[in-house]
């Protein structure tokens, strides 16, 4: 049999129409998001925000700023998947955690501030880099973590990212990375669509 994760990967299709008369609980998405947030980041910044769009006016403003795409206002919840630009400033307070668990020798959370500062500091692309690279990775976690509760999800760059930072009061260190509307699947989804031959993404070296 093979392994759940390995199924979840085969089987996963992107979900473009969403059942609407499915809501979700504030719980559920709390569980989702708790989910998402276990995937790594950079120096364990954590450097995200996830913005749940909820309610029925919520959900219009952000379809009004998001292609129109029908499936932000059909969807149980769409998130704004939000990175926030990479700070060296931040690392003591993410990593105190893990020096209070004993996971990690303070001095190495130290050496880890001094490591940050020499990639991002006065660096705003390596920073904004960072911000889309731990943003992504929770999406994606989030987008798994949908798929194993039984739910669907479609990710979306299709917005205007100043209307969504405009509309839902984003912070000025904050990129909105990604739509990700979650909720149960309608009939008439596409299956999964056929990748390209690893000869042509492959290279082992
Ligand atoms: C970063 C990203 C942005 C996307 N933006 C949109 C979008 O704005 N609207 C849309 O309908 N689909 C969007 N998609 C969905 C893709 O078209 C879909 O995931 C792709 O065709 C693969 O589908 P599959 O995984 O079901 O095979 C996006 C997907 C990703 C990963």
């Amino acid at each position: 049999m093979s392994h759940p994760i390995i199924s979840a990967i085969e089987d996963r299709q992107t979900i473009n129409l969403f059942d609407p008369s499915h809501d979700i609980s504030e719980e559920q998405i709390s569980d989702l998001v708790r989910l998402a947030t276990k995937a790594p980041t950079s120096f364990n910044l954590q450097n995200w925000r996830f913005i749940a769009v909820r309610s029925p006016e919520a959900k219009a403003r952000l379809r009004a700023v998001g292609w129109d795409q029908p499936k932000i206002t059909d969807a149980a919840v769409t998130f704004i998947v939000c990175g926030q630009l990479a700070d060296h400033e931040h690392t003591p307070e993410r990593l105190a955690p893990a020096v209070e668990a004993g996971i990690m020798p303070g001095e190495v959370a130290n050496g880890w501030q001094g490591a940050a500062k020499n990639l991002y500091f006065e660096q705003p692309q390596r920073s904004r880099d960072e911000a889309v690279r731990s943003a992504t990775f929770g999406a994606n976690t989030l987008m798994f973590a949908a798929h194993a509760l039984g739910m669907g999800a479609g990710p979306m760059s299709g917005f205007d990212p100043d209307g969504v930072a405009r509309e839902f009061d984003l912070a000025e260190n904050e990129i909105p990375v990604m739509l990700l509307a979650i909720g149960f699947a309608a009939e008439g989804n596409w299956s999964q669509k056929p990748r390209r031959p690893l000869s042509q993404v492959l290279q082992i070296v």
